[in-house]
Order: structure tokens, then sequence, then C-alpha cells
């Protein structure tokens, strides 16, 4: 088997280490299923992108659906970035790291009245309308409120990002955005809405995208409408690209972040206004593990079974999208031989797997394996299936070990429930 390596996890002298801190000595602290993120992958990666585009106007807007730990958004505002937040609990979260209002984006193709209601009171530097109902509603609110809403609209340009058929997002037959004829009617109503500024001109076209040729399309069909309506008279103050570009979970190929600036600057260029992107795996995908502790080898027929004590609740990916994470044992060990087999979670799911008809070499009972690849979209989308607790998350920097969020308690599981 091979072992996944990134600049900040990797092996010292056969062990796994994160930054300068040994895995198995969390393990000892903290126990399994753990999670535990590396503070200057975070910090790297986001300089990466904001320095790739140093030539042009614009603005990175963290989002925080990818991680929402509290100590990991901290860590890129206090680098400048914004963040894209997707619900009214996001805002709220957001919030608590003292991040100035005036750098959230408001997301969501189905925002409810309080969600807008929210955004506008905190005073939200765009709100991101995704249906022609929704900026009639926007207006409606606004105009309660006595506020001017500054609004975006999500665009869908029909576009395939050539992801898994779940993340993509850009195709008119997916739910997101408003087509572009329907955005150009709705621009060209902007006198109708007294209390709408229409801003800027959003997409997003899908998550995990692995080349570049559809941001090139989606840019480009949108610019096009950003043109016309220019003409019109329409100044737009942002033209907004959204996430989605691809990180490595295994050895597929994908384009590097230069290569996209390089050809996406001179489209950008064109354009007389800012760019902001909403990226998050880019941010956060590699820069975290989940920690498991094997729990019993097992055979049924010819196939072999590993079982570990984290579980679907923990780490979805594999489960709904057939992820792949990379998997290894947090000792490296020359000497022994590879096995075929799938590594499994205790929750009562067939679909309750990390991996199948995996190549990994043979571990035993009571030794540890590091899912790679957990920093997005790991503990966000996890849950309390099987009456599981969450798992602590954990922040090395350095040699610095930081408690972002402990193991839950049985207490949480029970949070205000009663018995009637
Ligand atoms: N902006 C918007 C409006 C989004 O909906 C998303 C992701 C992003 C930005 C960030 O996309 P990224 O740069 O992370 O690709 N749970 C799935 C991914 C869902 C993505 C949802 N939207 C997964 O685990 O692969």
């Amino acid at each position: 088997m091979h072992y996944f390596e990134t600049e900040f996890i990797k092996y010292k002298n056969n062990e796994l280490f994160i930054e300068n801190v040994k895995v198995s000595e969390l393990i000892k602290q903290f126990g399994t299923p753990l999670y535990v993120y590396s503070k200057n992958h975070f910090i790297n990666q986001y300089k990466k992108f904001d320095n790739a585009f140093s030539e042009i106007d614009h603005q990175v807007f963290y989002a925080m659906k990818s991680n929402f730990n509290l100590s990991v958004i901290n860590t890129f505002v206090q680098l400048g970035s914004g963040v894209d937040v997707n619900s009214e609990g996001e805002l709220f979260r957001a919030l608590k790291t003292g991040i100035s209002p005036t750098k959230l984006i408001l997301t969501g193709v189905g925002k409810t009245k309080d969600e807008i209601r929210l955004g506008l009171d905190k005073k939200v530097m765009m709100i991101k309308a995704e249906s022609e109902e929704e900026v009639e509603l926007i207006n409606k609110i606004a105009s309660e409120m006595n506020v001017i809403a500054p609004v975006a609209l999500r665009v869908n340009p029909d576009v395939d990002a050539k992801t898994h058929p779940y993340i993509s997002t850009g195709l008119s037959k997916n739910k997101f955005g408003i087509d572009s004829s329907t955005a150009l009617s709705i621009y060209r109503r902007r006198n109708e809405f007294n209390n709408i500024q229409f801003t800027g001109i959003d997409m997003h076209i899908g998550s995990q995208i692995t080349t570049i040729e559809p941001f090139v399309e989606a840019i480009s069909k949108m610019s096009d409408l950003y043109f016309q309506l220019r003409n019109e008279g329409l100044e737009l103050k942002h033209f907004d690209v959204g996430g989605g570009i691809g990180v490595q979970y295994n050895n597929e190929k994908s384009f590097t972040l230069e290569e996209f600036a390089e050809r996406t600057i001179p489209l950008f260029k064109k354009l007389n206004c800012k760019i902001l992107f909403e990226p998050g795996r880019y941010l956060t995908a590699n820069g975290g593990i989940l920690l498991t502790e094997v729990l019993y080898n097992k055979q049924n027929g010819n196939k072999k079974f590993i079982i570990v004590d984290a579980a679907m609740n923990d780490l979805l990916r594999p489960s709904i999208y057939q992820a792949y994470h990379h998997i290894q044992p947090i000792e490296q060990h020359k000497d022994r031989i590879d096995i075929v087999a799938d590594i499994v979670g205790p929750v009562c799911e067939t679909g309750d797997y990390f991996a199948r008809d995996r190549e990994i070499i043979k571990t035993y009972s009571g030794e540890f394996l590091a899912i790679m690849s957990a920093g997005a979209y790991g503990m966000t989308m996890s849950s309390n299936y099987n009456a599981r607790r969450r798992p602590p998350e954990i922040i090395v920097d350095k040699e610095n070990v930081f408690v972002s969020r402990s193991r839950e308690t049985f207490d949480h599981l029970l949070w205000d429930e009663k018995i009637m």
C-alpha cells in the first residue's frame, strides 16, 4: 500500500505526525474516534489561494460548510477572509469569531424569512438570491425593515462540472440558481424593487471539480450576462465565482491553483469589478484526519472486514458519494503483508463503510488507522445516528495542541429531551 502524506501530515521514523505532534500521543490523550486538524495547512492553503489572485481586486469568502469549527473559521478570519454562510446557524457561528458582518455573504437555495431578516438586520455584505420569488420576498422584508438589501443573483450557467452528481450544482436540472434569461429579466425589473440594490452576480457550479474547463465555460457565460447588464446601465460591483476547486484524495489528476489562476485571471481582468471566491474544500480537506481504532478483523466467506470504531455518522462522504479517502495505519510496518478488505464502522447499516475492497496493510485489533483528507465535509456532516457521540476536534499548531471541541457527553445526546 502507499501512504498519503502532505507537508504537515506525514511520517517521521515510521510514525504519523501532524505538524510536530505524534498522532499516537493525541490518541492516548483524547481517545478515538478523533478529528485532528493542522492549523498551518489551513494557513498555507489560504495564502496560496489569496496570493494566486494578488494581481486582481478580489476577496476570499471561506465556505464554512466545509468545516465550521470555530477555531478553523477564525484561522481564516484572522488571515483576512470573509465567510460564506448558508444558514442562520452558520451566520451565528461565523459571528462568534468576531468577524464583521460586512464580510459575510448569505447563501442558500431556500432561505427562510427569518434568515433573510437576520441577514439584513446584521447588515451582511450581500444576500445571494436563487429565485424570482426570493428576490420579491427580500424586497418586501427590506421595505418592512426600511433598509436597502444588497443582492446578487446566483445564476445557473448550465455547465457540466463533471463531478459526482450529488455535488454538481451548475446544470439547469439542478435546483440551484436562476437560468440566465430569467436572471436577466429579474435584473431588468430592478426599478420595481425599491429596497434592493443589485450589487453582484454569482455562480457556483459544483464541488470537487478536477478540470478547469467547466469554470472557464461558466465564467465566460456569466461574463456575457455581466456585460449585457452593463450595457443596459447596471454596474455590478462583484462577480462571485463560488467554490468547487478539487483537491487530491488519492492520486487523481487535478489542476494546480496556479494553472487555475493563469487561465481565469485574463477573463476576470476584462470585468471591471471585484472578484469573489468561496473556496471550502481547497482550504480544509487535506488539513484534517479522522483517527480510529481497529476493533476487529473478520472474514465472511472470501470477504475480509476491518471493523473500526469510527462510523458513517462521523464521516459520511464514503457512504453517500462513494468518496475515496485514503486509510493508513498511524505506524508504518514495512514487514507486513497487504490484504484486501472493507473498512467498516459499527453502525447498523451496510452503507456504513469507509472503503470497499481496499488494499491495506494487515492491521490488528487495538491498532489505529488514520482516515485522510477528512478536514472538509467531515465533522460538519456528522450526526448522532445510533446515539453515537460526536468526536472531539483538535487543532495542532506546530507543537501546540488545542482542544477546540471536546467529545460530546451523554448529556449532549439528551439535550432538553423529556419523557412524556
Ligand atoms: N459556495 C457555495 C454556494 C457552495 O454551495 C459550496 C459548496 C461552496 C461555495 C464550497 O465548495 P467547495 O469549494 O468546498 O467545493 N458535501 C459534499 C460537498 C458539498 C458542497 C456544497 N456546496 C462533499 O462532501 O463532497
